[in-house]
């Protein structure tokens, strides 16, 4: 490292070059998600972009490839860790390591939400469950399938970065599962930080992104009225956002090379918020 102070001109590769890695994003498909899977690519690293949706998986690999990457696409639910032991060892025929994992699958469900005219005392116990299954679960099961490639290699390298969110650290309300899931989702990732370190060595790290609020496909409605303008919850989360609008799915991709790549190979078991403010603003 210190012989990079000497190169100036290739400080910036050196850093965060991702070539030659290979890394699998869950979600890959979604709107965050496509959007990492092709920031990564832009990186350099060959992108597995799983997700249950084929068509949807392959309209990004689609869009990576027209770009000059490599990409391929493998379907799998998160839930599911026999379907997962079969997206890495087809990755591991295909591309013979893995470097990268991104756990971006994830999201609400709306029956885990108590909303206005819905009572917390009702809500069935299948819904939150299925909403933590969903985020935790499904940040878990691709870990510990994914994760084992890494550690396998002679020398255990690898690097997961989970998706988090603000709900983690601030409550937001209706989203009850989902805030639930999210903050356990902040613990696993220092927990595991720490385990695989001490048990593998310092080539493997576990950071996480906690987004602030950007338009997906999941909240879209919620924060946008038919016309475009804002509804009443999005008017307040702009109202708190000391940036003053939403975040553009780039705006996570410096984060995410960055976590990705060897300049934060000191940086271990982090949650960086990208959220234009919102988690250090009081509302004051
Ligand atoms: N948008 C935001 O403002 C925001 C803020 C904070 C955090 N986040 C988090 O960021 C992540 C991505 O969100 P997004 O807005 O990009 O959502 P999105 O567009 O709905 O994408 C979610 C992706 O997850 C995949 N997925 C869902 N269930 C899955 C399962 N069981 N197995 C495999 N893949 C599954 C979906 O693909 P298939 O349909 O193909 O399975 C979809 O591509 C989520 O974890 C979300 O909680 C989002």
């Amino acid at each position: 490292m210190t012989d990079l102070l000497n190169k100036p001109d290739l400080i910036l590769h050196k850093l965060f070059s991702l070539k030659d890695q290979v890394a699998v994003v869950t979600g890959g498909s979604g709107v965050l998600g496509g959007a990492m899977a092709r920031g990564l690519a832009l990186a350099g690293a060959r992108v597995v972009v799983l997700g249950r949706n084929e068509a949807r998986a392959k309209a990004v690999v689609s869009d990576i490839t027209a770009n000059g990457g490599e990409s391929m696409a493998v379907l799998a639910d998160v839930s599911d860790r026999s379907q997962l032991e079969i997206a890495r060892d087809s990755v591991l025929k295909h591309w013979g390591q893995i470097d990268i994992l991104i756990n971006a699958a994830g999201g609400n469900i709306p029956a885990a939400t108590i909303t206005a005219d819905a009572n917390f005392f009702d809500m069935p116990h299948a819904a939150f469950a299925q909403v933590v299954d969903l985020n935790l679960v499904g940040t878990l099961l691709p870990s510990q399938v994914f994760g084992q490639a890494m550690v396998a290699r002679n020398q255990p390298r690898g690097c997961i970065v989970n998706i988090s969110s603000m709900s983690a650290i601030r409550v937001i309300s209706r989203v009850v599962g989902y805030s639930a899931a999210k903050a356990a989702i902040d613990n696993f990732t220092r927990w595991l930080a720490v385990e695989l370190a001490q048990k593998y060595g310092d080539g493997l790290r576990v950071n996480a992104i906690a987004p602030g609020f950007f338009i997906g496909e999941q909240n879209r409605d919620l924060l946008l009225n038919p016309d475009g303008s804002l509804s009443d919850r999005g008017q307040k989360i702009i109202d708190h956002t000391p940036a003053g609008r939403f975040g553009e799915p780039e705006e996570l991709l410096s984060t995410l090379i960055w976590l990705c790549s060897s300049g934060s190979s000191f940086i271990n078991g982090v949650v960086v918020p990208i959220d234009g403010g919102f988690s250090i603003y009081s509302g004051v």
